[in-house]
């Protein structure tokens, strides 16, 4: 791999609680390369969200990292002063949580809350920032007339793509994507991938995307780490994961995918047969 945009070292993270030290992050390696789709799979617990909130320095006590660095480019993260925190968590970095579709503030109209966060991080004019706001709703497949409707009034998954859009629309090398589509149904969940894939062709960014969901992953990621109580067990392309898988956990969670057999033939992107699905 050249330079990679995201190289994470040696990562330790620890939640310190009353004399108990619980070690949520242990030692973690991780890589992300420019335009590559990474994904992190395991259990609920094994310490995904702690390592997404490790690469925008987002801790809070009792979290702590306690060991090893994340590098961006030619920056250490760990040592970007506030000032510098803040625009590189919007304009370098986004990151969708957890059921953001959830985050959207209510009682603002849509095109509202695009303007606030452009006003925020960039120095693009009232009508320049509409005018963004605009093609990203477009980009994400939504009609521009719902720029004037309050949140309540779109779907989830409609929602959920709104908060991609906004996160887009400071043109962010690195997503991070924290179970983005966990609250969806499949169809939706699906549809929203396919869109975040085509629109990493258009735009060119990279993605760490996290999941319980190993079958997910496995349709939409290009290289895939398999996490456990806060260790990456196995790292590997998706074809080595899915035919080769090297670790015994790794193989339990594919023997636990429904219809594993079919995924070579029928669920990969960006293959012939996607056109017949
Ligand atoms: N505020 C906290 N205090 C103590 N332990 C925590 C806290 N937040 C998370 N943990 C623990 O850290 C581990 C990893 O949590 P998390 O990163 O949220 O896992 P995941 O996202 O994989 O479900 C879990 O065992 C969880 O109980
Ligand atoms: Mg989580």
């Amino acid at each position: 791999m050249n330079q990679p945009l995201l190289s994470i070292q040696g990562l330790s993270v620890d939640y310190v609680t009353n004399q108990d030290v619980f070690r949520a992050v242990d030692k973690v390696d991780l890589d992300i390369a420019d335009n590559e789709i990474v994904g992190l799979a395991g259990e609920s617990g094994c310490g995904k969200s702690t390592l997404a909130y490790s690469v925008l320095n987002l801790h809070r006590p009792p979290a702590f990292i306690t060991q090893g660095q994340i590098r961006y480019r030619d920056t250490s993260v760990l040592d970007l002063p506030t000032a510098s925190l803040d625009r590189f968590r919007w304009n370098e970095v986004g990151m969708v949580f957890q059921s953001a579709m959830n985050s959207l503030n209510p009682v603002v109209r849509i095109d509202r809350q695009f303007l606030d966060v452009l006003h925020a991080h960039t120095d693009l004019t009232r009508e320049a920032a509409l005018a963004r706001a605009e093609d990203m709703m477009r980009l994400v497949d939504i009609p521009v007339s719902r720029l004037r409707d309050y949140p309540h009034q779109c779907s989830g998954g409609m929602r959920q793509r709104i908060v991609m859009a906004i996160c887009l629309a400071l043109e962010p090398r690195l997503i991070i994507m924290d179970e983005p589509t966990t609250a969806l149904d499949v169809v939706v969940q699906r549809e929203i991938l396919q869109q975040i894939h085509e629109l990493k062709q258009r735009l060119g960014f990279s993605v760490l995307f996290i999941t319980h969901d190993l079958a997910l992953m496995l349709q939409f990621c290009d290289r895939i780490g398999i996490m456990r109580q806060g260790r990456i067990l196995e790292m590997g392309s998706r074809d080595d994961i899915l035919h080769r898988p090297q670790n015994a956990y790794t193989c339990q969670l594919l023997d636990a995918i429904p219809g594993r057999h079919l995924f070579g033939r029928t669920w990969q992107w960006n293959q012939t047969e996607e056109a017949a699905l």
